[in-house]
């Protein structure tokens, strides 16, 4: 059945600002790290997709890489859009990026003008696309020069291949040389994507104060604690979650009793507000004034629906945000 949009997906979702720009992005954004590689159900990555975008989402998170196999989730992607979207382009926040290893040899990883500019031409044609809005350098790479990967960068937006550009795990002093970069070029820098969440606070030692004084938008990836900041792991690991999939990134043995003991008593906390502990998670990243969106991952349409309720409950006494505290750093 054809999709229609509904009518009402922009009357409750939050948009923000990225930092300077008159961009606006959704508070809660969609990545599509895991689940939407050829190894998953289509039919379940298009029903998200969708739901998403029904719940008033309209910033979806790619990157060269993402699958498995790598580049497949742009291709799926492509096809969602194609056979649900045509119609709604202008209203969707696309972004890609290119950092990590995409293709043998020297030229298919980290930061090279050779690497970035055949990336990006390949994701456009992965996708079906003319343009991403977003394009990312994923990560910072010491060897290449960095007026070469923001020369690169910059050229890419000048060719229409990308309307902004954004910058990806580099920390504050390496940030901070790429924007002058950036900005004596004449492509100012969009925004960061940092890893941000309860268990990874790296950020608030410098990164946010050089985003605001930089008016560079931040969107904080791995929210949840890749499942972790969630009730999913609360009674033992389900069989369909990510640690028993045993992901290079998440494995069964991170979800140590000390961990459960943790979530377990930031859960209290949600429950006193009325909130799961997922919500609570995405409400206390989005604290942060600087925050542009917390960009989540999902496996089912209903834990999409159940992030996107955390917009219902944003605000925190001091109380709640000291007990918070007191359990992330005691425990
Ligand atoms: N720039 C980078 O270097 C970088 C690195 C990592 C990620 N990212 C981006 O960030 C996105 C999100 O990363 P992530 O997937 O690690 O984020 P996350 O939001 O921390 O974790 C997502 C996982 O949490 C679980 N979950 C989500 N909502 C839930 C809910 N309401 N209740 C219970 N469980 C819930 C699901 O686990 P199950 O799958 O087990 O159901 C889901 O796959 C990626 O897709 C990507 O776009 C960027």
């Amino acid at each position: 059945m054809t999709y229609v949009a509904r009518k009402e997906r922009y009357d409750t979702m939050k948009y923000n600002y990225c930092g300077n720009s008159g961009l606006k992005i959704s508070a809660i954004s969609l990545g599509l790290w895991h689940n939407f590689g050829d190894a998953n159900s289509h039919e379940n990555s298009r029903t998200m997709i969708r739901r998403a975008f029904d719940l008033g989402i309209t910033h979806f998170d790619l990157a060269n890489n993402y699958g498995p196999p790598p580049g497949s989730a742009e291709v799926n992607f492509g096809r969602i859009l194609r056979d649900d979207f045509k119609g709604y382009r202008d209203e969707i926040v696309i972004s890609t990026k290119a950092g990590y290893r995409m293709w043998p040899g020297p030229y298919g990883d980290f930061a090279s003008k050779k690497y970035l500019v055949a990336s990006i031409d390949q994701s456009l044609k992965r996708m079906g696309l003319d343009y991403v809005d977003i394009f990312y350098h994923h990560r910072p790479d010491e060897m290449t020069p960095l007026e070469e990967t923001m020369g690169a960068l910059d050229g890419i937006v000048r060719q229409g291949k990308a309307l902004y550009i954004g910058l990806s795990n580099y920390k504050p002093d390496q940030a901070k040389k790429a924007f002058a970069i950036l900005t004596a070029l004449g492509t100012p820098c969009l925004i960061h994507q940092p890893r941000y969440s309860m268990l990874d606070r790296w950020i608030e030692d410098g990164l946010l104060t050089l985003l605001e004084d930089a008016g560079v938008g931040c969107i904080a990836f791995s929210p949840l604690g890749k499942g972790m900041l969630t009730n999913r792991y609360l009674y033992g690991v389900p069989e369909d979650s990510r640690a028993a999939s045993q992901s290079t990134f998440l494995k069964s043995e991170d979800i140590t009793e000390n961990l459960i003991l943790k979530v377990a008593m930031l859960n209290k906390i949600a429950e006193q507000r009325k909130q799961s502990m997922a919500q609570l998670a995405l409400a206390w990243v989005l604290r942060n004034k600087q925050m542009t969106s917390v960009l989540i991952g999902a496996s089912k349409v209903s834990q999409i629906d159940d992030c996107v309720g955390a917009l219902q409950r944003l605000d925190f006494t001091v109380e709640e945000l000291d007990a918070i505290d007191r359990i992330l750093e005691n425990h």
